[in-house]
């Protein structure tokens, strides 16, 4: 299918092989699809289950697969590992009054996060234009996406991250995967800024969700969700907003599945923001005619953002979903953490959003009873080894959390027990009295 680069902003189009990282005007670029070339949505359909059984390493990535709505890379140029075909659990709906209720586990991707599904296309695209070196900004996950796929393509990477403010478990993969890590004084804004302008002016590959190859990758979370639903998508999607990709990307995807006339309703966009992280939330309160960045404060480290790259096409995948914009406390995320994990569904603080967001939409009746959920889980559990424990042991007030206390029903404290077995076995009998 033929592809071209078009400004969300003015409309202006520039070939696909164009380095620009903005439009002249300063808007956001699109890779835009032309709908013209595509083939029914029953060919679409039979052509990506049809892969399924397949060994070939393109098949067999959760992108690729449906490479006809992602990006024409030669295949000797693709960089995959391969990434996507994460599951979709089932979780109880009952409690919130739901039809259905699923939890789609991105953290289930090679590096333990979705940025894999857009570091794929982002990167081979890179490979295919003969990129020097690639550098991102990152609040963590990013950065160790791109040290892994940047290794696997023989391309030197920069991260640049904001010192003390990343989870060890992504400082530590950045580092293993031998990415040049430069910890900066300051936010994942200014990182953000400050890669912007190096990347125009110094030939460097910028890989952050403004790389609009990026998004075109992460569209495939929800293809994989509809065909993982027997091809329909549920009235609701819930997703947790950072720098805004993933709202973007899912927007996008969801106008072209409907252009294509793979889907005729359209299910509800719900992005959720950490209270102290929220300037897309407060934006929509007054239906996104001002915008106003923020000092982030949360600690959903991941999503620590206080002004988005992605906003303009954030507010068009809101406009278009009927979407719904809303933010939760830390308090309430670390709950709904731990309840996560306790299914087993472990996860990262800022994917915990998610289920927080949809207790507080239900208790709203934004959501209503009898209507069905899909909660995108983005981060794996092990990326933030330190909250995870700190909640387990009854240590969130010491990381200065309001409401911290409603948070000691989330202990598990490890025992210090003797070394004979006797005592052991006695302890054991006691605990499960
Ligand atoms: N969840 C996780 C686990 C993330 O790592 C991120 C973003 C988000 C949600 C938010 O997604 O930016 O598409 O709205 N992490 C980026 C990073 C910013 O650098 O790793 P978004």
């Amino acid at each position: 299918m033929n592809r071209q680069l078009t400004c969300v902003t003015c409309g202006s189009t520039y070939p696909l092989e164009d380095q620009r990282l903005r439009c002249h005007c300063g808007g956001l670029l699109d890779v835009q699809l032309d709908m013209d070339s595509a083939p029914s949505p029953a060919a679409f359909a039979a052509t990506f289950e049809s892969r399924l059984p397949s060994r070939l390493p393109p098949d067999l990535s959760g992108v690729w697969r449906y490479r006809e709505l992602v990006l024409d890379v030669p295949p000797d140029d693709l960089v995959t590992f391969p990434e996507g075909r994460t599951n979709l659990y089932d979780l109880d709906p009952t409690p919130l009054g739901l039809s259905a209720l699923w939890a789609k586990h991105e953290g289930e991707n090679p590096t333990g996060s979705f940025k894999d599904r857009g570091m794929t296309v982002a990167v081979s695209w890179a490979r295919h234009q003969g990129a020097r070196a690639l550098i991102c900004a990152s609040t963590g996950n990013t950065s160790a996406s791109l040290a892994a796929y940047g290794a696997r393509a023989h391309i030197p990477v920069f991260v640049l991250i904001p010192e003390g403010k990343i989870a060890q478990g992504k400082l530590a993969q950045a580092l293993a995967y031998g990415a040049h890590t430069l910890q900066i004084d300051g936010s994942f804004d200014d990182a953000m800024y400050a890669v912007e302008q190096m990347a125009t002016q110094r030939n460097l590959t910028l890989v952050n969700s403004l790389n609009p190859f990026r998004l075109e990758g992460q569209k495939t979370i929800i293809l994989d969700s509809f065909f993982q639903l027997g091809q329909m998508l549920p009235d609701w999607i819930i997703v947790p907003g950072g720098n805004l990709g993933n709202t973007s990307a899912f927007g996008k995807a969801l106008i072209e599945m409907k252009a294509l006339d793979l889907i005729d309703r359209v299910p509800r966009l719900a992005v959720i923001q950490a209270e102290g992280a929220s300037p897309f939330a407060r934006a929509a309160q007054g239906d996104f005619q001002h915008f106003e960045p923020m000092q982030p404060e949360t600690v959903a480290t991941a999503i620590r953002i206080g002004n988005p790259v992605n906003y303009e096409k954030a507010v068009r995948a809101i406009r278009f979903t009927d979407g719904i914009v809303t933010s939760v406390t830390d308090a309430e995320i670390l709950k709904a953490k731990h309840d996560l994990d306790r299914q087993a569904i472990g996860c990262e603080p800022a994917s915990a959003a998610t289920l927080a967001g949809l207790r507080r939409l239900t208790r709203e009746q934004v959501v209503r009873p009898g209507e069905s959920v899909l909660l995108i889980i983005t981060g794996n559990l092990l990326k933030d080894p330190d909250t995870t424990i700190a909640l387990a042991t009854g240590q969130t007030a010491a990381l200065g959390i309001p409401g911290a206390a409603a948070l000691d029903a989330c202990a598990n404290e490890p025992r210090h027990v003797p070394s004979d077995p006797e005592t052991i076995a006695g302890i054991i009998e006691e605990e499960l009295q």
